[in-house]
């Protein structure tokens, strides 16, 4: 959440302003940035995108010392007063600031009566900043760094200086240098800049300059930070129309690489002193990461004979779910940077287990937290609504699954490779489902104004209806929930009318009949049933999907689902890639 971004470069306010363009997709509810003139710094923000901000900074001149940040509001409404940089009251710091400062109303008692031109916890720390300032910018940084609690990436700029400063714990915040000096909450975007970065470790404050970085601890003492080249980033600020329909029709390409890129890793390859201990798995994640998770236990338990718990990382934190040295934890996360997930690393690890990081960003928090990674090799994922990084997690997770079975000798070498030959149809399998498009807008005509949508399905087909009713939700508002179908008579049906719109998934052949069941018994209610399957159903209107090993079937049978999602937030106008209230990377608890 909030993307931060500094540069000290020619031109460092326009390539703030195209950064930001990058970074919108942590949240969009204001921008703002801050240029730094010598002895004068000047403040631009505004509520709203980053277009808005643009046309503002169109009378802004150019400076070589910049910091710039896009919102997504935790303290404070969204307004052009909450929107950051912050300025001291003396004019001397400015800041931008993601995270959330735990103890900011003990260090607004701690700075007297000072009246402050926002509501939120971040400008106390250019107030903190004037107080603690006694000539020297970095003594002054170190003072209020060792005040803050919480999680937090802080860029500070500073009259007079031709440096950045940067106070890092629990945010993402990385360092670069390219044809300049930058920071930025996210690595594929100084990727644009820099070609040589570092990932700041908690705990640390960076003072950057054009000719290096010093890291420190809060303390004082020096740290080591490792530099090295990142991967480019993709070309974002150039890509036209929606980043959502753009990555649904990516995905049959990036099934292939998310297979190719598993055993191009070294597939499980866990520590062969420990391969044969593991006695209790987790799949851990957030939202679509923990359906991912979800999905793939609901196969692992029926097809692989493997046990695997999955749960939800913000409940595994505080939930006392038990770990030992026997225990193996899969952190999915497409980020890498989930506040929620990362914090469930450090319970696995402290406890002694083992912590395996399953995400589509190299170098993120999640993968330094790790004692291993896989990448799911999705490519940059910009849509909010996550779709194609969901069916690479998928793949990545049953074959993790299917390596994990083969080494317990719970399935045999036939069947692996069987499994793996089935794989190689998913892509075709997915074309085939894009072609459903056009039918799939019309079904979106009729669904857009039911008061609420439920997804229903059995086994395998639970998570990819729990997905799906994820992605409706959260690009058109409409209100939708999932339910295992035979769970509907022991309470939802009481909501079954004309009203109401019911999707159901049936890939599994050995339940379709209970699926039939399940159909008939809500269209007598007078609801409308959209059936997603390879075989029709009486009394509902068929999304035909291609014949895949059940197994493997939500790899495929999840887009019809995303494409509606799509569709529907599309005809009722919706912004599809920005949907309100929500940031691609949620970087706070
Ligand atoms: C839904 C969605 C969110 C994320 C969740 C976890 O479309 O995008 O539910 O899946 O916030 O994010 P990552 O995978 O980055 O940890």
């Amino acid at each position: 959440m909030c993307g931060i971004f500094g540069a000290i470069c020619q031109g460092a306010v326009s390539n703030t302003l195209k950064a930001l363009k990058l970074l919108e997709y942590r949240g969009y509810d204001s921008a703002g940035f801050a240029a730094n003139r010598g002895d004068v710094i000047e403040i631009c923000k505004t509520e709203g995108r980053i277009a808005a901000l643009e046309r503002l900074a169109q009378g802004v001149a150019e400076t070589d010392v910049a910091i710039g940040h896009t919102r997504w509001a935790t303290h404070g409404a969204v307004c052009a007063q909450n929107a950051h940089p912050f300025l001291s009251p003396d004019g001397r710091f400015a800041i931008v600031h993601n995270g959330i400062i735990e103890n900011y109303l003990d260090l607004k008692k701690y700075l007297g009566k000072k009246v402050f031109s926002s509501q939120t916890d971040s400008e106390t720390v250019a107030y903190l900043l004037e107080k603690e300032y006694r000539g020297d910018v970095l003594q002054a940084v170190l003072r209020v760094a060792q005040m803050l609690q919480g999680s937090f990436a802080i860029a500070i700029t500073a009259v007079n200086e031709r440096k950045l400063y940067a106070i890092k714990n629990k945010s993402p915040l990385v360092v670069g240098f390219g044809e300049g000096a930058y920071l930025c909450s996210d690595i594929r975007c100084i990727s644009r800049w820099a070609n040589s970065v570092a990932v700041t470790p908690d705990g640390t404050v960076a003072e950057i300059s054009p000719d290096g970085a010093r890291f420190f601890r809060f303390d004082g003492s020096p740290v080591a930070v490792n530099f090295f080249t990142p991967e480019q980033g993709e070309n974002v600020a150039e890509t036209s129309g929606d980043f959502m329909l753009k990555e649904i029709y990516e995905i049959p390409r990036k099934l292939v690489l998310a297979k190719n890129g598993y055993f191009d890793s070294g597939g499980l390859n866990l520590p062969e002193r420990r391969a044969g201990s593991f006695r209790k798995i987790y799949f851990i994640g957030c939202g679509t990461a923990y359906n991912s998770g979800l999905q793939v236990s609901a196969v692992a338990r029926q097809w692989f004979g493997i046990d695997v718990t999955p749960v939800i990382a913000s409940e595994f934190v505080y939930g006392n779910y038990p770990v030992d040295g026997h225990t193996l934890a899969f952190f999915i996360s497409q980020s890498g940077e989930t506040a929620d997930t990362v914090r469930a690393v450090e319970r696995v690890r402290a406890a002694g287990g083992y912590a395996y990081a399953v995400t589509n960003t190299a170098s993120s928090s999640l993968t330094f937290a790790c004692d291993r990674t896989v990448n799911i090799c999705a490519g940059g994922e910009y849509a909010v609504a996550s779709t194609k990084a969901y069916n690479c997690q998928l793949v990545t997770l049953t074959l993790l699954m299917l390596d994990v079975a083969l080494g317990r000798g719970a399935i045999s070498r036939q069947s692996y490779r069987y499994f793996l030959r089935e794989m190689d149809s998913l892509p075709q399998a997915v074309m085939r489902a894009l072609k459903s498009d056009d039918e799939i807008t019309r079904l979106a005509e009729k669904i857009k104004d039911v008061s609420a949508l439920f997804y229903i399905g059995r086994i395998a087909d639970y998570p990819t209806a729990c997905e799906g009713s994820l992605k409706l939700k959260e690009i058109s508002y409409i209100h939708s929930e999932a339910y295992p179908a035979g769970e509907l008579k022991h309470g939802a049906l009481a909501l079954m009318d004309s009203d109401v719109a019911v999707v159901a998934i049936s890939t599994f052949d050995a339940l379709s009949d209970k699926t039939a069941s399940s159909v008939n018994e809500i269209a007598a209610r007078g609801a409308m049933v959209i059936t997603v399957s390879d075989r029709v159903f009486e009394n509902s209107l068929p999304l035909i999907i291609p014949k895949v090993h059940p197994a493997l079937a939500g790899i495929a049978s999840v887009v019809p689902l995303q494409l509606l999602a799509y569709r529907t937030a599309k005809s009722l106008g919706r912004d599809v890639d920005k949907p309100r209230n929500l940031a691609k990377s949620v970087t706070v608890e």
